[in-house]
């Protein structure tokens, strides 16, 4: 009853962990401050006026307006939809047919390959460089006569790095395709590509409010790319996908930058001090980052300590990469204290009999 191409779909990722039960959660990338109570207070006034009895606005207007402001770019270059995954599925949808690839640098996001497993696309993986350099050469070779998009992350997730933009400019000059730029962690670095779209038109960039506004539970993310881009998207969007509710959130979210500039500041901050302790740790290499998130070699097995630690609550990414790597998302200080003392319980000699001799 189901068919083959569906049957080959993975279903949907594992780091939801139900609240309450006392998780130090490192593992998803969020953020880790909540709303404040006078937050709380001004958002539940805007939900207040939303009418409930009616369909909500399916062409998302005020929200897409609010963008384009804030963006500098016309709202005919602005898509919102149920969070940066929702956009990212629209986009390698409205590229591809079956049969049709995507190229991408891997590691990189792991739903990448299930919006084209969705598809029916092929994901076609080229390694990063050394040190993580972007593989412009080898990408340019991989393009075939079936190459319909190429999505970069940037920064990446889970390496944390960024990568010079004027390599993505000069992917975009020489491929027949779009290229489309997921700046979920853009906030963090500082830097974003949006302006690009304005004059590149094979280019698109996604971003979210799951990150750096600090509201993953809302699923709000949005597009910015050509009119063209934008409108075929657009049409292969459920009608009144994007209910009143999270419309007026993000209006309200997206109105109130500062906010977003404090948290994303203490994330910042509360990064230096992840590396620190982590830095202090036998047997861990930091990877530099430009993200919320930092990548962890480990000298000895990955699934050993991510073992220990979820014996203690605590989660963080174990991303099965050679059992070698880690990825722990930036906490509050008190989640970091946690973290310290269960990493000062772990006993690398033993766990990692090899390094202990050697290290
Ligand atoms: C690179 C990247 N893109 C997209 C997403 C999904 O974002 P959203 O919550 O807006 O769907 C994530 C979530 O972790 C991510 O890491």
């Amino acid at each position: 009853m189901v068919s083959d191409g569906v049957r080959a779909v993975p279903g949907p990722g594992h780091g939801y962990l139900p609240p309450g039960e006392g998780w130090v959660k490192l593992n998803q990338n969020e953020s880790p401050y909540a709303l404040t109570p006078d937050e709380w207070e001004a958002l539940w006034e805007q939900l207040r006026s939303v009418p409930l009895h009616r369909y909500p606005d399916p062409n998302h207007a005020a929200v897409e307006e609010a963008i384009a402001g804030l963006t500098g770019l016309s709202p005919s270059m602005v898509l919102a939809g149920n969070g940066a995954n929702e956009i990212l599925e629209l986009v390698v949808r409205s590229t591809c047919e079956p049969g049709d690839e995507v190229l991408t640098v891997a590691p990189t996001y792991p739903t990448y390959g299930r919006f084209c497993a969705m598809n029916r696309v092929r994901l076609v993986e080229v390694p990063w460089g050394p040190d993580f350099a972007f593989p412009l050469r080898e990408l340019l070779a991989a393009v075939s006569p079936r190459t319909r998009l190429v999505l970069l992350c940037r920064p990446n997730n889970p390496t944390g790095h960024l990568y010079p933009g004027r390599e993505v400019l000069a992917l975009a000059d020489a491929v027949p395709c779009l290229v489309a730029v997921d700046e979920a962690y853009g906030d963090f670095a500082g830097d974003t590509m949006a302006d690009c779209v304005r004059s590149v038109p094979n280019m698109a960039v996604v971003r979210t409010l799951s990150k750096a506004y600090g509201a993953a539970g809302l699923r709000f993310g949005y597009l910015l790319a050509s009119a063209e881009t934008v409108r075929a998207a657009r049409a292969l969007q459920t009608p009144y996908g994007l209910s009143g509710f999270t419309q007026a959130a993000a209006l309200f979210l997206l109105s109130r930058p500062d906010a977003m500039r404090r948290r994303r500041d203490a994330i910042l901050a509360g990064r230096e001090d992840l590396v620190r302790r982590l830095g202090r740790v036998p047997g861990l290499t930091v990877f530099p980052s430009s993200t919320n998130f930092v990548l962890v070699r480990t000298a000895g097995s990955a699934d050993a300590l991510d073992r220990h630690l979820r014996a203690r609550g605590i989660a963080v990414r174990n991303l099965k990469w050679e059992d070698r790597h880690l990825r722990i998302s930036v906490g509050t200080p008190e989640d970091h204290v946690r973290l310290t003392e269960a990493l000062e319980a772990f006993d690398a000699a033993h766990a990692w009999p090899a390094y202990g001799r050697d290290g």
